[in-house]
């Protein structure tokens, strides 16, 4: 099956035979749950339409990879909407296994939270599912498929959902940039089984599904405002280096004030989204990733000036990394004023075991831990509406660990005991080994969520943990007839 540039009425019309033809199993699937039907006042609905389906995906000229698309590209088409506004996205499912749509970072009612065995099963082949809620936070996020995560996000089955706050229109240019990355195993006309060495090479790092000379720059006119949106896709921390100053004006999806403008490194770890700000220069320049693997030349995105002459700025010759952490801006809508007491504490402590590979172990032979089992047997947070949720990540092992809350977004409160120089607001906090991290949240979304890591291999090694909230249902469970695992 290769679709690529049919129109996404043909998709759903062969959606539609499919399903006539394959009938209805007996069974019916446990669909997302719980949304809304109607935008806020004065908002509107955002109607989507993304079909899963496999696709060759031309990364540059004769580098073509066997993807999982939605609608025939990876990413998938961008969505976006206003604060207030309804999203209403059916999800088509014309892959060969079950699928699901995660919004990352959106604090969805728990049943449109997408994830396979905890809020709904996963959609089966040839079947439509409907999410549908109100948009309440504007910012930059991203959707994702949470059922057999690490292998589908992998494949390319993920884009950007953009929600820009009401009334206000953005001023010069306004632009997201996903990086992703792409596995060796992928240019076979018949990739290997997930578990392959192969699969998790991961050579191109690709910019909006683009790499090398194919990536598009970004056109801009000298003195105008401009915004980038850096999303990270992929499996690892991403260091993008620009050679002039730029603001941190966002991080996973929350605005930031009172920022220094910066020349150092940013770190982009798995998940994470920040929004830069800056004024367009009048020369041409690029943005680098510094990661010092393999691929970074291959991934430099160039910002172009309309009628640019004179030398490009150069790249700088040393770079520090800038501390994400120790950014001092603060976030306006911090759930954690300070001086905020919780009622309520944890701490999990994150390590890594390895085991060599054996049947049922993770795909690398490691148990990626929390408290010293893996997924299911992590310990679940138990929370009644209305705590003041802390929760300290101690890092024991030897890699980092990019660790995300759903439902809910927080504070960063502390790193290592020692309280941080702003008030950052995010949904996924990098934890380094030998360190620990400690966040503090409101309990205001009831059901049941995760808590994982989002390098989606130690999800599926084993860490991922439950928080649930006292008299929430858990809407779904792992296994079962349509074969649910979420990572
Ligand atoms: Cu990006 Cu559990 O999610
Ligand atoms: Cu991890």
């Amino acid at each position: 099956m290769r679709p690529t540039g049919l129109g996404i009425a043909v998709l759903a019309a062969w959606l539609a035979l499919a399903v006539a033809a394959c009938g209805n199993q007996g069974i019916a699937p446990i669909g997302p749950s719980g949304g809304q039907a109607t935008p806020a006042p004065g908002g509107v609905v955002r109607d989507y339409d993304l079909v899963a389906v496999p696709a060759v995906v031309e990364l540059k000229p004769g580098l073509k990879v066997q993807a999982w698309t939605y609608n025939g590209t990876s990413p998938g088409p961008q969505l976006t909407g206003v604060v207030g506004d309804l999203l209403v996205v059916r999800l088509h499912n014309l892959l060969p296994v079950g699928t699901t749509l995660h919004f990352h970072g959106l604090d969805v009612p728990n049943g449109e939270d997408g994830v396979a065995g905890i809020t709904q099963d996963a959609v089966p082949p040839n079947t439509t599912a409907t999410y549908s809620f109100r948009l309440t936070q504007a910012g930059t996020y991203w959707y994702h498929s949470h059922q057999d995560s690490s292998v589908q996000v992998d494949r390319g089955l993920y884009g950007a959902l953009i929600v820009r706050p009401r009334g206000s229109s953005p001023a010069g240019v306004d632009q997201v940039l996903i990086y992703g990355d792409w596995s060796l195993g992928l240019e076979a006309a018949t990739p290997p089984a997930p578990s392959d060495v192969l699969m998790r090479s991961y050579v191109t790092t690709s910019v909006n599904g683009l790499t090398g000379d194919a990536i598009r720059p970004v056109a801009v006119t000298a003195g105008q405002p401009v915004r980038l949106r850096l999303i990270n896709t992929g499996h690892t921390i991403r260091y993008l280096q620009f050679p002039l100053p730029v603001t941190i004006a966002a991080m996973d999806g929350h605005e930031l004030s009172g920022g220094p403008p910066t020349t150092e490194a940013i770190p982009l770890g798995p998940a994470e989204r920040v929004d830069v700000t800056f004024t367009a220069p009048s020369s041409a320049f690029s943005i680098q990733l510094v990661d010092g693997f393999l691929p970074d030349a291959y991934a430099a995105v160039p910002v172009q000036p309309a009628g640019a002459t004179g030398p490009a700025i150069p790249a700088p010759a040393n770079h520090g990394v800038l501390d994400l952490l120790a950014y001092p801006a603060r976030a306006a809508d911090n759930p954690w004023p300070d001086g905020t007491a919780p009622n309520k504490t944890f701490s999990m402590t994150l390590s890594e075991q390895a085991m060599g590979a054996m049947p049922g172990m993770a795909m690398d032979g490691v148990q990626y831990q929390i408290d010293g089992e893996v997924f299911p047997a992590t310990p679940t947070l138990h929370v009644t509406y209305g705590d003041r949720v802390e929760i300290t990540f101690v890092n024991r092992g030897s890699l980092v660990h990019s660790m995300h809350l759903h439902g809910h977004f927080f504070r960063v409160l502390a790193r290592d005991a020692l309280p941080l120089p702003g008030a950052l607001v995010k949904d996924t906090v990098e934890v380094a080994p030998g360190h620990s991290v400690t966040i503090g949240f409101l309990a205001d979304n009831p059901g049941v969520w995760m808590i994982h890591c989002h390098q989606l291999i130690h999800a599926a090694g084993g860490m991922m943990a439950l928080l649930a909230y006292d008299g929430a249902p858990r809407l779904a469970q792992l296994g079962g007839a349509f074969g649910n695992s979420p990572d």
